[in-house]
Parts: C-alpha cells; sequence; structure tokens
C-alpha cells in the first residue's frame, strides 16, 4: 500500500466541466493547472480525472481511440506531464481514468480485427463469434451487421464500446478462447504497456473503470479477473510501487484481494450507501425522500452499517473501502440535500476511515440539473456534470467564451451557488469542507487508517456516534435534539473541536451524555 494514501483525499474532476482556460467552452488542462492551488486549498491532495483520452467522445471519453494521446481538446501530452509536475510541487497526485475492458469501435486495433480477414495480431483482440447468425443466451450484449468479418462482436456499455478479448473463464464454443490463449494474454500485455507508458510521463495511477469486466462467463468471485490484476499487480509492486490502483467494481471484499488498493462503496441499484443519500423516490408530488442524511427523512443507519462494517472489518488491513460524495454518474447530492443536510452528511463522510472522494462542485453543493438533453452519452447523469460554478460573473467564471458554446449550460438560477460568494461566508458549506478536511490531515486518527469503533448506531433512531482513536464523532441529521447514554463513562467529556449545529458530550460514571441538537455535528478529543 502506497503510504501516501493513509492521508489521501481525492478530487474528482470531469475535465470537460472544470475550467476552460482557453475560452472555447470546454474545459481543459491548462485549466485544471490553474485551478491547483484551489484544490490543494480546499484540502484535496489527489487528483481522479475522468477519461482523457483521444476519443470520439460518444461515452464522455470511456471510448478511447488512443490510450497514449491526449485528447486534443483539453491538451497534448506535454500538457499533462506539466499537470503531473505541477501537481506534484503542490503535494497533489494525479490518477487518470483507465479504461481497460473496452475501447471505441474507431480504435485501431478494432479497426484491422474488424476487417474481413483480420491481420493475426488483432484477431483475437477483441470477442468475435465465428459467425454472423448468433443469439446469446447468457446475457451477453453484442452487435451485429456492421463488419466485413463474418461474425458479431461482443459490447461491454454502448454500442461503440466492443470488449477486449481477456478470454472467457470456462470457453463453451470454439471462439470462446480461454484467459491463457496468447491472444487474451497479448489484451492483457497491452494493457501493461499502456499502464507503463503513463506512470512513466510522472502520473501516479488509475481509477479503474468496470474493473470486473474483463473476462467473460466470470464466477461469482470473479476469479478469471482477479487473476488478472494480481499479474499486473505484481508488475506495479515490482516496478511502481508508490502508484495507486482504485478499483470501479463495488465489491470491495473482492477488488482488494485481486489487487486493487480500494474500492467504490457504491451501488446504482440501492443498498447501504445508497440508503445514506439516495434513498428517494421523484413522483407527482416532488421527491420523496427516506435518506439517513435528509432532515426527518427517517432513515436507518443500520442499513448502511450493516454492509459496510462485515467488509470494512474484513478488509481493514488490506485496502480501503472509498467513499464517494458523488460522481459522474450519479445524481449530485445537491440534488435532495440542504446545504445543512450536505455539511452534516460531509462531517460523516470526511471523518470515516478510507479514502474520501468529493467530486467538483459537491464542496459547494452545486445541483443537478434535471431535464438537460443527454450529452456525449450521458442521459440522465447529464445534469451532474455541468460547469463548475466559479464566480458570480459569465458562465459562472468557468469559461470567458460564447454562452452558447458552453459545453453544457451553466446553472443560472440567482441562487445556484458559487465558489466566490461561498469563499466569503465563514459558515459556508465550502468553508466547512476546508475546515473538516484540514482537521482529517492534523490528526492521524481522523485519515484512512482502520480504527472505527461504532459506540451508538440504533435501528431506525439517532444520533449516530462513532469513535476514531482519540476522537469521538456524533451526528444527527434529525430535526429534534436527541440525547443518548453511551455506554461508558470514559467517553463523556472532552474537548469539542468542532461542531455544526448544537451538541454536547458530558462525563459521568454512568456513561457519557451525548446531546445533539437538530442538524448538528460533534467531534470530540477524549480526556487525556
Ligand atoms: C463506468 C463509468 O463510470 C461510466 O461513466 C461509463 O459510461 C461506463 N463505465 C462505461 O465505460
Amino acid at each position: 500500500m502506497p503510504k501516501w494514501l493513509e492521508d489521501a483525499v481525492f478530487y474528482e474532476i470531469y475535465p470537460q466541466s472544470f475550467y476552460d482556460a482557453n475560452g472555447d467552452g470546454i474545459g481543459d488542462f491548462e485549466g485544471i493547472i490553474q485551478k491547483l492551488d484551489y484544490i490543494r486549498d480546499l484540502g484535496c491532495n489527489a487528483l481522479w480525472i475522468n477519461p482523457c483520452f483521444d476519443s470520439p467522445f460518444k461515452d464522455a471519453g470511456y471510448d478511447v481511440r488512443d490510450y497514449r494521446k491526449i485528447a486534443p481538446r483539453y491538451g497534448t501530452n506535454d500538457d499533462a506531464q506539466r499537470l503531473f509536475a505541477e501537481a506534484h510541487k503542490r503535494g497533489i497526485h494525479v490518477l487518470f481514468d483507465l479504461v481497460p475492458g473496452h475501447t471505441s469501435e474507431e480504435h485501431p486495433w478494432f479497426l484491422e480485427s474488424k476487417k474481413a480477414a483480420p491481420p493475426q495480431e488483432f484477431a483475437n483482440r477483441y470477442i468475435w463469434t465465428d459467425s454472423w447468425f448468433f443469439w446469446s443466451n447468457e446475457g451477453l450484449k453484442f452487435v451485429a451487421g456492421e463488419a466485413e468479418r463474418n461474425g458479431v462482436y461482443i459490447i461491454n456499455f454502448f454500442k461503440c464500446q466492443p470488449a477486449l478479448n481477456y478470454g472467457f473463464l470456462k470457453p463453451s464454443a470454439s471462439w470462446q478462447l480461454p484467459p491463457e490463449h496468447p491472444g487474451c494474454i497479448a489484451t492483457r500485455e497491452a494493457l501493461k504497456d499502456i499502464i507503463r507508458f503513463w506512470l512513466d510521463l510522472g502520473c501516479d495511477g488509475f481509477r479503474v473503470d468496470m474493473a470486473d469486466s474483463l473476462v467473460k462467463l466470470d464466477d461469482e468471485q470473479k476469479s478469471g479477473t482477479s487473476a488478472i490484476w494480481r499479474n499486473i499487480r505484481t508488475m506495479l509492486d515490482a516496478d511502481y510501487p508508490e502508484a495507486a490502483l482504485v478499483a470501479e467494481w463495488s465489491n470491495p471484499p473482492l477488488a482488494i484481494p485481486a489487487g486493487f488498493h480500494m474500492d467504490f462503496l457504491l451501488d446504482h441499484t440501492g443498498g447501504g450507501y445508497h440508503s445514506l443519500f439516495r434513498e428517494y423516490q421523484v413522483n407527482a408530488q416532488g421527491v420523496e425522500d427516506k435518506s439517513f442524511f435528509k432532515k426527518d427523512g427517517g432513515g436507518d443507519i443500520c442499513k448502511f452499517l450493516d454492509q459496510y462494517l462485515p467488509w470494512y472489518k474484513t478488509l481493514k488491513d488490506r485496502g480501503y473501502i472509498a467513499m464517494i460524495t458523488g460522481n459522474h454518474d450519479t445524481p449530485r447530492l445537491g440534488f435532495s440535500l440542504s446545504q445543512r443536510e450536505l455539511a452534516v452528511a460531509y462531517g460523516f463522510l470526511f471523518t470515516m476511515p478510507g479514502t474520501p472522494f468529493l467530486y467538483y462542485g459537491d464542496e459547494i453543493g452545486m445541483r443537478y440539473l434535471a431535464f438537460l438533453p443527454s450529452k456525449e452519452g450521458g442521459y440522465t447523469r447529464t445534469g451532474s456534470r455541468t460547469p463548475m460554478q466559479w464566480t458570480n460573473g459569465k458562465n459562472r467564471g468557468f469559461s470567458s467564451g460564447d454562452t452558447k458554446q458552453l459545453y453544457l449550460p451553466v446553472d443560472t438560477s440567482a441562487d445556484a451557488p458559487t465558489v466566490e460568494a461561498q469563499e466569503k461566508d465563514p459558515a459556508s458549506l465550502l468553508n466547512t469542507v476546508k475546515a473538516l478536511l484540514r482537521l482529517r490531515h492534523a490528526e492521524e486518527d481522523l485519515r484512512s487508517r482502520p480504527n472505527l469503533e461504532i459506540l451508538y448506531a440504533e435501528k431506525g433512531k439517532l444520533p449516530l456516534v462513532y469513535r476514531r482513536g482519540a476522537f469521538v464523532l456524533g451526528l444527527n441529521p434529525g430535526g429534534s435534539t436527541v440525547t443518548i447514554r453511551l455506554p461508558g463513562g470514559a467517553e463523556g467529556g472532552g474537548k469539542l473541536v468542532f461542531a455544526i449545529g448544537d451538541c454536547s458530550l458530558e462525563g459521568s460514571t454512568t456513561g457519557g451524555l451525548c446531546t445533539m441538537g437538530p442538524q448538528s455535528f460533534g467531534l470530540w478529543r477524549r480526556p487525556a
């Protein structure tokens, strides 16, 4: 585990929408470089940059045409190296987004592989059936009717994303190759070359897209895909021990033994993480929100803890669980949570073990812009990808270009949050995030390492109280004051170091008495 991850706080940048330095309406690398001081001052010391390689952008860059070339709209490979150097000067590590499972249908490998008589080198780079007449009973998605080659090809996500061939765990037809077939090994080695290419230029690692998707018809343990990642891990441990590997797998108990340093706690289909902030339904009456962090949403913290704690306990010394505020695929938390609700939620997110990820704009509570036409394959995700709101001025300071030319419209509502306004307000969400992250970096006990103990969490009840080393933390997202007695007087007392709203923790021989006012968060240093 690279040492720097112990104190890493990530900032996710969707490069299209972060900062447009050349006025063409779309964000760029120069824009990111110009905002590095802002990111450092916010308290983030690592970046995850969404795909930035040459691409037709049918899925926002998750359809790579050339893994070795920065997309011209963002800059050049020299700009990438400048970004690495400038970030490193400020103590910031930079992760690129690696898409190992599929390429663009315009990638030269694919163009070769779709020929009637593909050259040997690329004949097995993608998964082609041996006849055009095909139907999958096993749920494989495929495209037919697009090539000279007499077969159909398997895709991973959109039609434009043919799946690279890492083999089938248990081939059941002649066109299904085993992972140890030379063609599949060649795919894996080509991926390793790409990894080395960017690490040699100064990149610090990768967030790995759909990391669990490599070997097809894998078993439940994903043993075929895991073997590939372990092979890559061995190479990284030997040659790049400081490089970080972050999985988009959403199953930390599988991703971490496979060789990732961390995996996201994310579920698009409900579950523990989801129940914290996105347990809502949109209906004719508006938004019905039962999330834990919604004021009086009636949520249940045990839904989260029941999933999280067993994973946390098994993985403790092996890797981290990454908690995100959101990402380019999720609705922004600002869709349904108010600034105060967000503040309490961030109190939790930024003081948990593991690695926090802050999605650009979530530090000011940017909203989700509903009903935008789909942009670059975004569909409903488009509303979470709008330009960063820097100032109160033109285009919210995102771009000096023509408003009509912007990648996506900016939030022009009169009360749209901006960095400019929040910097001036000591009680703003932005300043709350800064204060929380300052504390996290200053106190070893509040960083990534596993030292979590739950002191009070009851089904359907408030508050939540937990301990991390020398600190006791409490939170109450509800609208009424709650008082509870903590087991053991030793938990009581201590110095209140940080608070949102009113809260107190008194010592007593029969147990600490914790009183949490409406929508509050408190952090106490335990008596020495
Ligand atoms: C997951 C990415 O986060 C998403 O944005 C993308 O569309 C799919 N993988 C396909 O690469």
